[in-house]
């Protein structure tokens, strides 16, 4: 048995779907058992459990073999998920899948907490005593469906990051066929795979929309200052700005451009394309 955490996420849900595909027996631990019901139905074996609370995980985790292991961002990250990880070795989990920050934010010394946090999270596993795979996925596309209010208001995209920068993207579709994959077949075991899939910059991003669209949308590049003062307005909070402006500043470094064949190697097909991945969702770039 399977244990997933995080499955009624962006990648969770892929990771769900591509292990319903596989035939694979799981069951999701999730902090709302009503809402989860919801969006899966039936067919979908929930369980209660909040990485907060780690003797629910424990709980809810009887039973298992291997944990999928994913939450969203949250300055107490590193406690939820270090501590997940010991309540699963509890309840006798051998194998966990952690997905991670990419290379280039998963580190020691990161600017932000968040990818200091995924190192720490990862340093715990690996002396965790079980096995252990690391996914470490890019700039994940889905997060280009945030510009979607700038495109349908003001028909442009504004973000402080360089038109020339190339930015690994990735599909969570493709990190959830990697994952069940990782999670269901052997030899994958103190591994850490940078999932990359193709680089664009967003430049490409807004040639492929206007494309789609059949009308202009420019990209313009604005200074951080004016991004971080917008992010305030919406009332973000001060670690999640920081985390953000962090990104912003790895992004343009131009590091988070590095690809690989761990997507193609892994899940058995090519990495999703962003001219895909736009075909998809443009309905929610239309008024
Ligand atoms: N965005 C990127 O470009 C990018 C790139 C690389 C890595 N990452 C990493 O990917 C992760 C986010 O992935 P995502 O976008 O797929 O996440 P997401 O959509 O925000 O989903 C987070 C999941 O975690 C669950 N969760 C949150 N708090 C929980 C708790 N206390 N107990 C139990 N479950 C809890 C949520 O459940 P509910 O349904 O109850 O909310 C949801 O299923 C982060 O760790 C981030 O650092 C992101």
């Amino acid at each position: 048995m399977i244990g997933v955490i995080g499955g009624t996420g962006n990648t969770g849900r892929a990771v769900v779907k591509a292990l319903k595909e596989k035939g694979s027996e799981f069951r999701c631990l999730v902090r709302d058992p009503e809402a989860a019901k919801k969006l899966f139905g039936e067919v979908v074996e929930l369980e209660y459990g909040d990485v907060s609370d780690h003797s629910s995980v424990e709980k809810g985790l009887e039973g298992c073999e291997k944990l999928f292991l994913l939450t969203g961002h949250s300055p107490a990250l590193a406690e939820q998920e270090i501590g997940t990880i010991q309540a699963a070795k509890r309840a006798g989990v051998n194998y966990i899948v952690k997905l991670s920050g990419g290379d280039a934010v998963a580190t020691e010394d990161c600017p932000s907490l968040i990818g200091r946090s995924h190192w720490q999270i990862e340093q715990a596993l690996k002396e965790s005593g079980l096995e252990w795979t690391i996914l470490r996925p890019g700039f994940f596309m889905q997060n280009l469906i945030n510009t979607a209010g700038m495109v349908k208001g003001q028909s442009k995209v504004m973000m402080p990051i360089s038109s020339t920068v190339k930015i690994a993207m990735i599909d969570v579709n493709d990190t959830g066929d990697v994952a069940a994959e990782v999670l269901t077949k052997p030899g994958h075991e103190s591994m850490t795979y940078f999932l990359s899939g193709h680089a664009y910059t967003l430049e490409d991003f807004t040639s492929i929309l206007s494309n789609e669209l059949g009308s202009d949308i420019p990209y313009l590049e604005i200074p951080l200052e004016a991004a971080v003062k917008a992010m305030k307005e919406r009332d973000m909070p001060d670690w999640l700005i920081d985390h953000q402006s962090a990104l912003m500043g790895i992004v343009n470094s131009g590091i988070a451009g590095t690809t690989n064949d761990h997507i193609a190697n892994l899940s058995g097909h090519a990495p999703s394309t962003l001219e895909q991945f736009v075909k998809n969702h443009i309905d929610l770039f239309k008024n």
